[in-house]
């Protein structure tokens, strides 16, 4: 898989060399690119901002260095999605993560200051056969721009690429992959300051401890999260 990056702080993805995302990699995994947005500007002071055009606060991110951006980190792809993370997005959730890990050539586009201008995402939308456009919210918030939002979906994206993750099998008991959420869970010793670890977890009976956490994954769902039982 292949991941470019168009950031005007390439320095905040440097913790993408650590931890199973850099194993990855390091392995030849995954081919993470960064690129600095102000190296596609033409002006003095590399300027890749401007007011808004009718007017308001803020600053608004200028069409021209995106465009040569993309078309930079474009060039030759024909399969490729690109993500502009925005608190005006869909909501990023597990299957869109899923559908990121088995896309070949994924570009990220980190906004900031009131964002982009629409007309990026406009025109690179007009081009299918190279590219296909996401808008993608991390949540129901607002961050100070795409690139903490863009670490979290390579991570999410990033550890279902197959040999990612060293226990494939560990992938599918999480939350959200069932659409629920995730059962608690236990380890040694039985009985901690007084808390003891669920009996039926010791009991050895396969399918009691597999009903056993199906319960708790629906009443956990139920008491939190009770919009994911609705859809
Ligand atoms: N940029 C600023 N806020 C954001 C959010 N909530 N999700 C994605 N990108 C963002």
């Amino acid at each position: 898989m292949r991941i470019d990056v168009v950031t005007i702080f390439p320095e905040f993805f440097s913790v993408l060399d650590v931890s199973l995302v850099g194993k990855a990699r390091a392995a030849g995994l995954i081919d993470i690119r960064v690129h600095d947005l102000r190296d596609f500007t033409h002006v003095r002071h590399r300027t890749v901002d401007d007011t808004p055009t009718g007017g308001g606060a803020g600053m608004v991110m200028k069409p021209e260095p995106w465009g040569e951006a993309l078309d930079a980190v474009l060039e030759g792809t024909a399969d490729a999605v690109v993500v502009f993370p925005s608190p005006a997005g869909e909501l990023f959730r597990q299957p869109i993560a899923r559908e990121l890990a088995e896309t070949p050539h994924l570009v990220f586009c980190c906004g900031r200051y009131e964002g982009i201008d629409q007309r990026v995402v406009e025109h690179t939308a007009t081009r299918p056969e190279v590219a296909a456009v996401r808008e993608l919210s991390l949540g129901d918030y607002v961050l100070n721009g795409g690139e903490v939002a863009v670490m979290a979906m390579i991570e999410a994206a990033g550890r279902l690429v197959p040999g990612m993750v060293g226990n494939p099998d560990s992938l599918v008991e999480e939350s959200h992959e069932d659409g629920l959420l995730e059962y608690p869970s236990y380890t040694k010793p039985a009985v901690w300051r007084g808390l003891e670890t669920p009996p039926v977890l010791l009991s050895g009976n396969h399918a009691a401890i597999a009903a056993w956490r199906r319960e708790q994954q629906l009443e956990r769902t139920r008491r939190i999260r009770p919009e994911l039982l609705e859809g």
